[in-house]
């Protein structure tokens, strides 16, 4: 009896899946490649003849048809942490004696696993079906790129075997195997395309594209290393135990992943991968320990947004030698004008390096580097590249020395030094273009005011086309305007509307911090704005210290130094005469103090409240409280207002 076209297709189906399993997950290939090509084109043809018999599981379905428009959020059931790092042998016996300590045992075993090089990814299967993929995101709320996942073969959409949880939250690293990002990168240059960066960049770039099809003809893996949601209360009572189990419902798991005990047997793992990087088919940039009891993990817990049980012992910094070309001039948010050393490109700890920072012209001074130079290029993991030295056995005769600059290379502005400082600033201000795009850039940035949409991309075309001086003309421009930028149309342009509106309504933290004002991180404009309470007694508190400030030698005098110390703003924890100078001057300036003028026209609203108060007595009286990690039910200021409401410091 011949078989009917549905049986045919399902045995299709399942050979091709148990295929993809032998060869992403087992490493074992039973069939040439040529061979799994015409099983799939079988299926393909009679998947066609049929559509009736149409599933979104098969293994023709990973490239959906169309794009997807924009990204939607995903928020995780169980927040994305990350790993706390060790970088020395030292830090190692550290992590291990302490949990050793804790747990009040010796001889933890672990769970040791190399530290891919990619995108952490989450996938969501039920009933054995992959319904989501997200990104980490920021660990609470991540990205829906279930389009671009399902394009990427060492992920099963569906799971092998009937033992699997209703609901399993899967969590890996999306990566890009060496191999393939070489040929990826031959191919584009034999085309005349763009090359991928590095293997990192690209697994992150392609699975972040709209276009599924970008993603499907880049050659992504995936290694799974962990789990978030569970319909059951657990997958057995260790970590390898349940990676064995994910391998066994078809989830790549890097083979290296191993087991060790204590710090020596951590330490031994770590160099024998050493030993192994290069060859090893996949980058990675260390390795991971995770406590392999998962009874003990649970006792250790988190500390803020990292297990105490997990650690990640990172691979040393590498360096290569390269020529310093030149030392260019970058101007910033805050008119630091900083030297960039523009290198004869080299490949170093995984990337094609360019440029380095100098950090300051001391250093530049310090390391004695000239135009022309050999130069040691270091760079450790996602760490900014930096030049660490220059040879001076390959000086050659004619390297010259950089003069220090006197002019803003962005406006023509002189250039100041304040004595005692590294850093040389245009003094310029906002008639200086990179400060604008600075402080546009900074204060729509997303812990400041958050105007999602607002990137560097638009801010450059706003400050170039002259449409905006301060931060408070973003508010002036309208529909037509926000359309007419280039790549952006009516619809981006009405949602970006939508997001400034709605930046309007903010805390007066956020608002003190989206100012901008020099050496005023996140922490010193919350103490701010806890200890004042309100923006015009933030002012004040500025302007009175004009005593100390306008005059450049008063602080030399030793009575008006000890006046300084009783003014309130001194107060304030971590405030001290550094930031308190520099309250002082930006709300000295008439030009700062208009622009808040215009947000507050605009609309621009904020949370005042009573400035903070000595302690109240309550039921929590004389107890310190520190929030850490997610809260999932309020946020973390109300939080700390209940707590002290009860008589709490907070
Ligand atoms: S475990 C709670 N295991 O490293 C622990 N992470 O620095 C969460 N990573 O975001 C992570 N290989 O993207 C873990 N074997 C591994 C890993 C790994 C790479 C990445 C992951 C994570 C980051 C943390």
């Amino acid at each position: 009896m011949s078989e009917t076209v549905a049986t045919q297709i399902a045995r299709l189906r399942a050979e091709i899946r148990a295929h993809d399993y032998r060869y992403h997950v087992l490493d074992a290939p039973t069939i040439p490649d040529a061979e799994y090509d015409r099983l799939f084109h079988t299926l393909r043809k009679l998947e066609e003849e049929h559509p009736e018999l149409a599933s979104a599981d098969s293994p023709t379905q990973r490239v959906g048809a169309t794009p997807v428009g924009e990204f939607t959020e995903v928020r995780h059931a169980q927040p994305m942490l990350s790993l706390a790092n060790a970088f020395s042998t030292a830090d190692v016996q550290e992590f291990v004696a302490r949990i050793e300590q804790s747990l009040g045992h010796a001889d933890i075993e672990f769970s040791v696993e190399p530290k891919l090089d990619g995108l952490a990814i989450s996938l969501r299967y039920e009933l054995g079906r992959l319904v989501r993929a997200a990104t980490r995101g920021d660990g609470v709320t991540g990205e829906d790129v279930t389009h671009s996942v399902r394009t990427i073969k060492a992920v099963p959409l569906t799971l092998i075997g009937d033992d699997f949880p209703e609901v399993l939250e899967v969590r890996g690293e999306v990566y890009m195997p060496r191999a393939g990002f070489l040929a990826y990168n031959q191919r584009a240059r034999e085309r005349g395309d763009k090359e991928l960066v590095n293997p990192r960049n690209a697994a992150a770039g392609s699975v972040r594209q709209q276009d599924p099809r970008l993603a499907a003809a880049r050659p992504l893996a995936f290694f799974a290393y962990g789990w978030g949601e569970l319909s059951v209360p657990s997958l057995g009572d260790r970590h390898t135990a349940v990676l064995r189990r994910l391998r066994d419902w078809g989830l790549p798991v890097a083979p290296e992943a191993d087991r060790a005990q204590g710090a020596s047997g951590c330490l031994a793992y770590f160099d024998a991968i050493g030993q192994r990087r290069a060859s090893l088919p996949y980058d990675i940039d260390g390795v991971v320990y995770k406590v392999d009891r998962l009874d003990w993990q649970a006792e250790l817990g988190f500390v803020s947004r990292a297990p105490r049980w997990a650690i990640a012992h990172k691979f040393p910094a590498e360096e290569a030698l390269t020529t310093l070309l030149a030392i260019d001039l970058q101007v910033g948010r805050t008119g630091a004008v900083t030297p960039v050393a523009r290198l004869e490109p080299v490949f170093v700890g995984g990337v094609t390096v360019s440029n380095a920072t100098l950090h300051n012209f001391d250093e530049v001074a310090r390391k004695d580097l000239r135009v022309g130079d050999c130069v040691v290029v270091r760079r450790a993991g996602d760490v900014i590249p930096e030049v660490a030295r220059h040879v001076p056995e390959r000086r050659p005769a004619d390297a010259q020395p950089a003069p220090i600059p006197t002019q803003c290379p962005e406006c023509g502005s002189p250039l100041a030094r304040v004595d005692g400082e590294a850093v040389i600033r245009c003094t310029g201000g906002l008639v200086c273009p990179a400060q604008r795009k600075e402080a546009l850039r900074h204060y729509a940035s997303r812990r400041a005011i958050n105007i999602e949409g607002l990137g560097e991309k638009l801010v450059e075309q706003l400050v170039d086309a002259k449409l905006v001086d301060s931060i408070a003309d973003l508010y002036r421009l309208d529909l037509p305007v926000w359309a007419g930028l280039d790549r952006m149309g009516e619809r981006s342009a009405a949602r970006l509307l939508s997001e400034i509106d709605k930046s309007k309504s903010t805390t007066l933290e956020r608002f003190v911090f989206a100012l901008g004002i020099r050496d005023v991180g996140e922490s010193t404009a919350k103490a701010l704005a806890r200890h004042f309470g309100s923006l015009d007694k933030i002012i004040e508190a500025s302007e009175r210290l004009a005593p100390y400030f306008a005059d450049a030698q008063a602080l030399e005098r030793k009575e008006v130094r000890k006046a300084l110390n009783t003014e309130p703003i001194i107060a304030v924890p971590d405030i001290g005469p550094v930031v308190a100078q520099r309250m002082w001057s930006f709300f000295a300036d008439a030009r700062n103090r208009r622009i808040v003028d215009e947000l507050r026209a605009a609309g621009v609203r904020w949370d005042e409240h009573a400035p903070a108060q000595a302690t109240v007595d309550g039921p929590l009286s004389g107890q310190t409280v520190v929030l850490t990690g997610t809260l999932t039910s309020m946020t973390r200021e109300a939080a700390g207002a209940r707590l002290e409401a009860l008589g709490a410091k907070v």
